[in-house]
């Protein structure tokens, strides 16, 4: 069993579950133009709606409080408080939307009334779109009104919120945004341009963790989501668990952006990629490049501007692939898989996170994992989602392995609270514990909930 302090929360993230994508002032993200253009998101979906927390936050938070949810893991939608991104005007006069501020102060304060944490997460892509217009992550600017608005945000919010997170999933952002086209801002960019983008958040993690700690009114804990490739070994014997740590933390050419590698590496180490001796000079545009440094964007003073002291990581873990001393090990035709294709492989749960403490050394927050299901209303009127509860069970068994051995991981987070707007995939895949249907907004917990909630409990006691 995890200890009694053992935090269990849930997460989500704004885009996906606010909706009121125009009401009371708000500026326009890239996800709001990127979803609203056709062809971007499966069956034309997007997130105007969504799960309409924007006004049923009360209900949602009394929900898990109902079901004995200990944090609640959540963004700040940018531009429900700085419309175009813009946080200090040329004097240096700060602007902000008075309206999207209150919004995230009665979260903040519902969660506290109903004795959940909260945990703000300040960045989970949905950019303004007008500093987009102006480069988005290609342009270094953006790392520097992103502390601005990170010291604004803890600032403001530092006396009743411990634990601040900077950014989420830079390698989704990096890939799917900016190398692939499959996330806003839609870009399909060279390899040069993509590292650009993962050194602006890098820069713009450890601009904000320094400015925050500086207008902090108490001590805050911060650090930022990462996720990637992890792998875990075929068996317990040494040869095959150094194995699968060594294909843990390679950069796959060809899948240059999804590792924790460049993006940690860089903020938790001090230590920008090897490009030769990691192969990314196979990348097209890096044949070239001898040293990280020599890359166009890269200033002196920046690895250390990166390179800030962090409270925890935060691990984003939905699988892994085994590794065994000869190589990976294929996966046998029919083996389980996720409505969205994606394997069920709780051994990433075990090896995979001491891979990521022995390599960082960082105190670790499960903050996200779960199942894309094609979850239904049974015929009497719930939601019986055995595979959920059945994935839960194999996960959290093998993750307790890995605290027994020392681990220190402080709380696991599911993903998600509420089905949402699973990004380019729409609505199909549900995550959640609890069942949204869309046309009504009706909340059903699904039989997962009940079995979350006891687990909470239990461990409680
Ligand atoms: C990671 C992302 O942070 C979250 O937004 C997404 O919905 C889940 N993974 C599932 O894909």
């Amino acid at each position: 069993m995890f200890d009694k302090n053992f935090l269990w929360g849930t997460a989500s993230s704004s885009y996906q579950i606010e909706g009121a994508f125009t009401e009371d002032g708000k500026g326009v993200s890239i996800w709001d133009t990127f979803s609203n253009k056709p062809g971007n998101i499966a069956h034309n979906e997007n997130g105007n709606e969504a799960c309409d927390h924007y006004h049923r936050y009360r209900e949602d938070i009394a929900l898990m409080k109902s079901l004995s949810i200990q944090a609640y893991r959540f963004s700040i939608s940018w531009t429900r408080i700085f419309p175009d991104g813009i946080v200090k005007d040329s004097d240096g006069n700060v602007h902000f939307n008075q309206a999207g501020l209150d919004f995230y102060d009665n979260i903040v304060n519902c969660c506290l009334e109903n004795g959940i944490e909260p945990f703000i997460t300040l960045y989970h892509w949905d950019l303004p779109q007008a500093l987009e217009d102006n480069g988005g992550w290609l342009n270094r600017q953006t790392a520097y009104i992103f502390a601005d608005y990170a010291e604004f945000i803890c600032e403001h919010f530092s006396d009743r919120v411990v634990n601040i997170a900077t950014i989420n999933e830079p390698q989704i952002i990096s890939g799917l945004g900016y190398m692939n086209g499959l996330h806003a801002p839609g870009k399909k960019l060279d390899c040069i341009s993509v590292l650009s983008v993962i050194h602006h958040l890098a820069l713009a993690h450890g601009l904000a963790v320094t400015r925050m700690r500086a207008v902090a009114k108490q001590p805050i804990k911060t650090g930022f989501s990462s996720t990637g490739d992890l792998c875990f070994p075929a068996s317990e014997c040494d040869e095959d668990i150094d194995a699968a740590r060594a294909e843990s933390f390679k950069i796959v050419t060809g899948n240059m952006t999804f590792n924790h590698t460049i993006f940690c590496d860089m903020t938790c180490l001090g230590r920008y990629p090897d490009i030769v001796g990691t192969g990314l000079h196979l990348e097209k545009g890096l044949e070239k490049i001898g040293h990280y440094k020599e890359l166009p964007f890269v200033k002196d003073g920046d690895s250390e501007l990166m390179h800030q002291p962090i409270d925890f990581l935060g691990i984003n873990v939905y699988n892994g692939h085994e590794v065994s001393v000869t190589g990976h090990i294929k996966k046998k035709p029919g083996s389980p898989r996720t409505a969205l294709g994606w394997p069920v492989t709780p051994g990433v749960m075990n090896y995979g996170i001491r891979y990521m403490y022995e390599r960082y050394n960082l105190p670790i927050y499960i903050f996200e994992d779960g199942l894309a299901c094609n979850d239904i209303i049974s015929l009497d009127g719930k939601v019986h989602d055995s595979n959920r509860i059945d994935f839960l069970t194999r996960y959290l068994t093998d993750l307790e392995k890995a605290y027994k051995a020392g681990v220190p991981i402080l709380g696991y987070f599911h993903w998600s609270f509420t089905d949402n707007f699973e990004w380019h995939s729409g609505y199909d895949p549900r995550f959640g514990l609890v069942f949204v249907d869309y046309e009504t907004q009706q909340r059903i917990p699904k039989d997962s909930a009940y079995w979350y909630s006891d687990l909470i409990r239990q461990s409680c006691n």
